[in-house]
């Protein structure tokens, strides 16, 4: 029997239903996969914030940092001024605990609806390996001459060869253990030419030791065009935050929506945390119409980080399963309820 201590934040909005989902899959499977998971819920997120001002508190770093991974449901406050649980939380806890990789798989499922004409689940198949700990993300920039018309406003971008490295050497293992062919570096190394200069010479030299994985290049302009028109020339796409950022929105579109994709902050040697990429959708908050399939995938994630494989698999088998029963992904068009869309992949992951 293999023991997991596993943080669970909720957060706000609608993550803590999705998160519910999640939990409960793992609740009532564990055993037949000989595991044992201890829960720990942490209130960190919004609601906390707007009562006690509070971000994340030392307590949180010691008990999360206790754990052996976290689940996370969305944080996203409305009444919360953009940027405060942004950077205070999320970012916060990415950087705290050096979780520097953004693993985003990108994968067009059988009977899901993509709104790229002509392709389907053969074309739409790669993942994105996003660096997580600075680039634009890095926090290092500032103001002169605050709220005057002589105001300056910098904001860097923080391109370290360490970062960098370890990043890309985590796309190339990525990609030769998951018999991934391909990488393409996606940067901008027409304009960025001091930054992105040194992206690609690392990502050359760490190819040498990769021979049976084939390099490519594309400016992430170009990126975007191709995602969209011939996405199937992706296999594992390593870039920077910022471009990371912006290209798994559109990754995350075009294999269905927010309602499915999952994404995962992963320090593969510390305390990793798993994620739906979709936010709290405050809208749909308590109407049980919210799409959990996203953070169900997001625990398959990390099952898989963990070392439970086959665990993960099955999940993952499940939402694909359950997928295909949806009248569409998107939230209160499922034609199941969000608990009822859990009870289904139960029930896949329990016929198996
Ligand atoms: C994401 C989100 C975050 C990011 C925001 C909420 C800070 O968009 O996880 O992609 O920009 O990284
Ligand atoms: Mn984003």
């Amino acid at each position: 029997m293999k023991n997991y201590n596993i943080s669970l934040l909720g957060g706000d909005g609608t993550g803590p239903e999705v998160l519910i989902e999640a939990v409960k899959i793992l609740e009532k499977t564990q055993s037949a996969y000989g595991v044992n998971f201890t829960f720990t819920e942490n209130d960190l997120g919004g609601d906390r914030y707007l009562k006690s001002k509070k971000l994340v508190t030392e307590e949180d770093i010691s008990q999360l940092g206790s754990s052996d991974s976290i689940l996370l449901g969305a944080i996203g406050h409305p009444e919360v001024k953009p940027g405060i649980l942004e950077q205070g939380i999320l970012l916060k806890l990415r950087k705290e605990f050096d979780q520097y990789i953004n693993l985003r798989p990108v994968v067009l499922y059988p009977g899901v609806e993509t709104p790229l004409a002509n392709k389907g689940p053969e074309d739409i198949n790669f993942t994105v390996v996003r660096e997580n700990t600075e680039g634009l993300y890095a926090g290092a920039g500032g103001y002169i001459h605050y709220g005057t018309e002589s105001e300056v406003a910098t904001q860097e971008s923080i391109n370290t060869y360490k970062a960098i490295h370890r990043c890309i050497l985590y796309a190339f293992e990525y990609a030769r253990n998951n018999n991934r062919k391909k990488i393409t570096l996606c940067a901008k190394t027409n304009v960025l030419t001091y930054a992105h200069d040194l992206w690609e010479r690392i990502f050359y030299d760490i190819a040498k030791d990769y021979p049976e994985i084939e390099t490519d290049y594309g400016h992430v302009d170009a990126v975007c065009m191709w995602m969209v028109k011939n996405p199937e020339w992706f296999d594992v796409i390593v870039t920077d935050n910022m471009f990371g950022d912006i290209i798994t929105d559109l990754g995350a579109m075009i294999q269905g929506g927010m309602g499915i994709a999952a994404g995962g902050n992963i320090n593969p040697n510390g305390v990793s945390m798993f994620e739906p990429i979709g936010g709290s959708a405050p809208k749909y908050t308590g109407k049980n119409v919210i799409n959990p399939l996203a953070c169900i995938a997001a625990a398959s994630m990390m099952l898989t980080q963990l070392g439970e494989e086959k665990y993960g698999k099955d999940i993952e088998d499940a939402i694909i399963e359950t997928a295909q029963k949806l009248d569409s992904l998107s939230a209160g068009k499922m034609g199941l309820s969000t608990s009822e869309v859990g009870d289904t992949v139960l029930e896949s992951i329990q016929t198996k």
